[in-house]
């Protein structure tokens, strides 16, 4: 019989856990053990502080639900999120980078024609993405699914919003055979993490910034290429060097072009002033 010490006590729990009945969960689970083991023994933490983070964490699942996903922006704002994201999308170097999804895409966009309107009457200035789908050979991809989201003018999301049931702000657009793609959309602007929470309260101990730069979201879609989840960022906006959840790569910060009323990029004509932005997004081929 082997009593417990604070000596053996990791080697215990080590043995405990490495007796997962798949390898990889064995893995997962020693390697999450010895480090919890490690960082507690590390900063000697106390039962205060123990007391506390359980705390916190369940504050984070009470407050998560199919539209609030706490602990995906917990992961977000401590950087597992792009790390994750950059060890397993190692792109060839001219593909287009991906990023963080963040936790307010919605699934269940409706699809939208070339150069529709996907900001439907909410207030902004007009905003037209477009561009090609190719692959890193310079091949146009025809029929890819560009699911796309962003923020209003105030920084909020649909799924932020109470008394909104029909999709906002968010479409599902597919290029044409030529790859050619077309998004009428808004201007976005920056906006902090959510105000209220225990993920901008822990950000609140610090002296980081909660925010993020302007930007525009994209899960791109195609039969025979990797899954792409990426941004589109305004150059030139606040915070592109401290995006709460380190989601800006050069390759993503784009120039938004000022217009004159006049001819649009999708074959209409603006009566009011507006912004363009040329951009070809780049598919990594499946292994
Ligand atoms: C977003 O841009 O939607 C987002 C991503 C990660 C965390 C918070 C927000
Ligand atoms: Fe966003």
């Amino acid at each position: 019989m082997q009593y417990i010490t604070e000596e053996n006590i990791t080697e215990i729990a080590l043995t405990r856990w490495g007796s997962g009945h798949d390898p990889r969960t064995a893995e997962l689970l020693t390697a999450l053990v010895h480090h919890l083991h490690a960082f507690a023994r590390e900063v000697q933490l106390t039962e205060a502080e123990w007391g506390a983070a359980i705390r916190w964490l369940v504050r984070t699942g009470k407050i998560s639900d199919e539209r609030r996903e706490e602990f995906v922006l917990a992961s977000d704002v401590l950087g597992l999120s792009m790390l994750v994201v950059q060890m397993n999308n190692k792109f060839d170097p001219v593909a287009t980078p991906a990023t963080v999804l963040g936790p307010f895409h919605l699934g269940r966009s409706p699809h939208a024609e070339y150069g529709a309107d996907m900001s439907d009457g909410v207030p902004g200035t007009p905003l037209y993405i477009h561009g090609v789908v190719r692959d890193v050979d310079g091949k146009p991809v025809g029929g890819a699914v560009l699911d796309v989201w962003q923020a209003d003018s105030e920084g909020l999301y649909e799924s932020q919003l109470k008394d909104v049931d029909e999709a906002r702000l968010r479409a599902k657009y597919t290029s044409r055979e030529d790859g050619s793609y077309s998004v009428r959309t808004i201007v976005p602007f920056g906006y902090g993490i959510p105000n209220e929470g225990p993920v901008r309260d822990l950000v609140n101990l610090t002296a980081m910034s909660p925010f993020r730069p302007a930007h525009v979201h994209f899960l791109i879609e195609a039969p025979g290429y990797e899954r792409l989840i990426t941004h589109l960022f305004r150059e030139g906006t606040p915070h592109l060097e401290s995006d709460v959840v380190y989601g800006v790569k050069e390759e993503l910060v784009v120039n938004f072009v000022e217009n004159e009323p006049g001819p649009t990029p999708n074959g209409g004509e603006s009566a009011e002033q507006f912004f363009t932005v040329e951009y070809d997004f780049v598919l990594q081929s499946r292994a």
